[in-house]
């Protein structure tokens, strides 16, 4: 495989990679015994500062099916973090300790400052409501597996796309395979943030907004529910008045093709009502299988891969300075100044436009 060493956007990945990665995902799912030692004497790093089932659960039932250990937390209570410690440098300890790192946050662009600190890889698994690439893993294996090919389609996205990081990941990784156009399918305050839509027309992907989902339902070849996300919510009662916005319910399903995905990162809060669980169109339970079978195809390029030093990184390189709350640039103050590759206006961590400070 070729040079990524890091996961923590769907830009550090190749149309080539993921296609390595994806062979050795089926062959693992072929012959599960020859990969139960393939990590031995490694160590997995699992650092969740958010809660987590599916995620933080697959990582850590990967790394021991490849016969690793992982330490770790799922709660940041009880760690320096709550001492007041950086990042950077909770990060070098961890790198020191283990084979790659595996970090959930609250904050956007965490993952990415990690990285700059870390001589082992480091893999996203959520910063805030920006990225989650290897949910993006998940969701292109499980669309592999049971379509038989990526590509060739029109996808539904339903719910919070705004906060919905699953969703940002996924359309930029759809630029990798041919013929896929959206329907986006949100209430006008969920609709996706202007870097996803950006970053779409750069890319050419054609797509169309919409509010209603009975009315996409029949076009669609994958529809992909995503949870109204209440902790990103700034105004409490913005999510009460939209938490049930769209339910799918068995019966809308008349309308729909019959060999149309129905997928969910989960965890799910009524957007899908448990009768439809049962329908074969339903993959969402397969779907999270799919994501530990994916991230043991990742942990075992990672976890061999020698480590490499990081170079020294000044604060004093900060010249912009990033407006949104919610960036780890808000709280990690020593962080140096990093550009966005979508416009050299925008953070290099969070992806929103910044205020560019005169020095
Ligand atoms: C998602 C997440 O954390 O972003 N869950 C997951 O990782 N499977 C989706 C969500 O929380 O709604």
């Amino acid at each position: 495989m070729n040079q990524v060493r890091k996961l923590v956007s769907v830009s550090d990945m190749t149309k080539e990679w993921w296609d390595a990665l994806y062979t050795r995902c089926c062959d693992i799912i072929a012959r599960p015994g020859v990969y139960a030692d393939s990590c031995r004497g490694k160590i997995l790093s699992s650092m969740f500062y958010e809660p987590s089932t599916r995620t933080n659960f697959s990582f850590q039932a990967a790394a021991q099916r490849l016969g690793a250990g992982v330490f770790g937390f799922s709660d940041p209570v009880g760690t320096s973090a709550s001492k007041g410690e950086t990042l950077a440098d909770t990060i070098r300890m961890t790198a020191s300790y283990s084979d790659t790192i595996v970090i959930r946050s609250p904050q956007e662009g965490s993952a990415t400052a990690a990285a700059l600190y870390s001589e082992v890889p480091v893999i996203n698994a959520g910063d805030g409501g920006h990225f989650h690439p290897t949910q993006t893993l998940t969701d292109l294996t499980t669309i592999a597996r049971e379509r038989g090919e990526i590509g060739n389609m029109r996808v539904g996205l339903c719910g919070d796309l705004k906060h919905g990081r699953t969703v940002h990941s996924l359309v930029e990784a759809m630029t990798m395979f041919p013929n896929v156009s959206f329907s986006l399918i949100s209430p006008p305050e969920l609709r996706f943030p202007e870097y996803v839509l950006d970053q779409m027309k750069v890319n050419g992907q054609e797509y169309e907004e919409s509010e209603t989902l009975a009315d996409r339902i029949p076009e669609l070849d994958i529809l992909y529910m995503t949870r109204i996300q209440r902790e990103r919510f700034q105004d409490a009662a913005q999510y009460r008045r939209l938490k049930d916005v769209y339910v799918l319910s068995k019966k809308m399903l008349d309308n729909a093709k019959s060999n149309m995905l129905i997928m969910h990162p989960l965890p799910r809060y009524g957007e899908i009502s448990t009768d439809v669980d049962y329908d074969p169109r339903a993959v969402y339970f397969e779907q999270a299988r799919y994501g530990m079978l994916i991230r043991m195809a990742l942990l075992l390029e990672f976890m061999h891969m020698p480590r490499q030093p990081q170079p020294y990184m000044a604060g004093e390189d900060l010249k912009a300075e990033c407006q949104n709350p919610a960036c780890i640039t808000s709280s990690d103050l020593y962080l140096p100044k990093l550009i966005s590759n979508l416009a050299p206006d925008r953070c290099g961590y969070c992806d929103k436009k910044m205020t560019v400070m005169l020095l």
